[in-house]
Formats: C-alpha cells, structure tokens, sequence
C-alpha cells in the first residue's frame, strides 16, 4: 500500500493524470470527498502547505509540493524528483516608482513565506522587520504597510496589475515528487518505479 499526498488545485489534478496512466484506471475524488482508494494506493488531498506535514508523520509515503514550501518548512524529505510543472518564482518585489533602498534601516517586508524572506537578508547581511501575512501580500506596499514584499509570482498579473516590479528573482519554483525517508527505505522499490513512471512522462511532454 502507498499513500499519497496531493496538494489541492492545478498541480494535484495534474499528478493525478499521470496516476491514471500509472494505474490505467480513471482517478477522481467524489464530490467532497478527499480520501480515494484506488488498487494498491490511497490518495489523500491536502493543503499545499500542509503535504509535508502528513509526509513527515508517516500517513503519507509520497507526495507532490511546490519547491518554495519544502524550503520554507525546510522539510526533511527525499527529494525524488522535479516535475518541472507548476512553475513559478519567489521574488523580491516593490512599487514600480520606488527605488528598493537596502540602506534603510529596517526595511518592512510583507510575506507569507518568513524563513525563505529571513534567510535571503541574512546572506545580504541586512535586517529587516518581516511582517507575516497568509495572503494578498502585494496590498501591503501599496497600503505603506510594507516597503515591499517576498511573494511567489507564477504569470506576474497580480503583481503588473497592483504597480509592483520585480526586484530580485530569489528562487524559481517547480513542484517535487517527494517521499517520507523511512518510506523510501521500506517501500524503495515501489517507490522509484513511481519516480521514474514520472521522470518518463515528464521527459514525453518536454
Ligand atoms: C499567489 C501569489 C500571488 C499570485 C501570483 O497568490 O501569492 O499573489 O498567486 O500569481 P500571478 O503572478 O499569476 O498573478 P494566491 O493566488 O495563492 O492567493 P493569496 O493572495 O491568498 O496568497
């Protein structure tokens, strides 16, 4: 039996289609539904965020979760595989009309991701006040709450559309097949024949 953790939304659904070719059966979660058992597999749909959680407990084997999340929670998974999809970039970004002045004593930063923002100053050798928020972190400039912001950017609308530019690229993003290290060991096997059923997918599609 493997269990799998899937995040909600785009990236999920994507994994899933992939399952299904795996498994040569139709993959769906009925209605509300967020555990499906399926052969050998039981696929459990979780929050982005929260996949390395039930990996690093041991309900989940495997997973999928966006490179951005395993650095932030700096997750001690095996790291199995980079899908390549679910591309986006975390960024350093600012008003277009601001100059971003990394000589202002406590420049406020708005983010929902703290260790990545805190470790990316730190090799600045800069502190900065990072103020913690779960979501439209682009308000936060333009409100004069933050003097910028560390926020994830897939096609730049949200950001074009609020006057904000990029300033520093910090990390480009895709999402991982990930695996619980214990789970890795006891179910090795299986588990790398997963890994390169989507190595191959992934290398068909490129
Ligand atoms: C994410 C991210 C940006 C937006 C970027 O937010 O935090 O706000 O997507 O996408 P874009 O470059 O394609 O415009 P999300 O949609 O997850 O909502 P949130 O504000 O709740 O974080």
């Amino acid at each position: 039996m493997i269990k799998v953790a899937l995040p909600k939304g785009r990236i999920g659904e994507k994994a899933l289609e992939i399952f299904e070719v795996f498994l040569q059966e139709k993959l769906c979660f009925e209605d509300r539904k967020l555990i499906l058992h399926k052969q050998h597999f039981t696929f459990m749909l979780v929050r982005n965020q929260d996949v390395p959680v039930y990996i690093q407990r041991g309900v989940a084997d495997i997973g999928i979760v966006g490179l951005d999340v395993l650095e932030e929670q700096q997750s001690p998974l095996v790291r199995l595989l980079d899908l390549k999809f679910g591309k986006c970039k975390v960024v350093l970004g600012s008003p277009n009309e601001y100059l971003l002045d990394f000589s202002k004593p406590n420049l406020k930063i708005a983010t929902k991701m703290e260790n990545i923002t805190k470790a990316f100053f730190a090799k600045k050798a800069l502190s900065v006040e990072i103020i913690k928020l779960y979501g439209s972190i682009e308000l936060a400039p333009l409100v004069g709450m933050a003097d910028a912001i560390v926020d994830l950017v897939e096609t730049g609308n949200t950001m074009r559309q609020n006057n904000l530019k990029i300033d520093e690229v910090i990390m480009e993003v895709s999402a991982y097949l990930v695996a619980n290290p214990n789970s890795f060991y006891a179910q090795k096997i299986k588990i790398l024949k997963i890994r390169d059923f989507f190595k191959n997918m992934i290398l068909t599609k490129e």
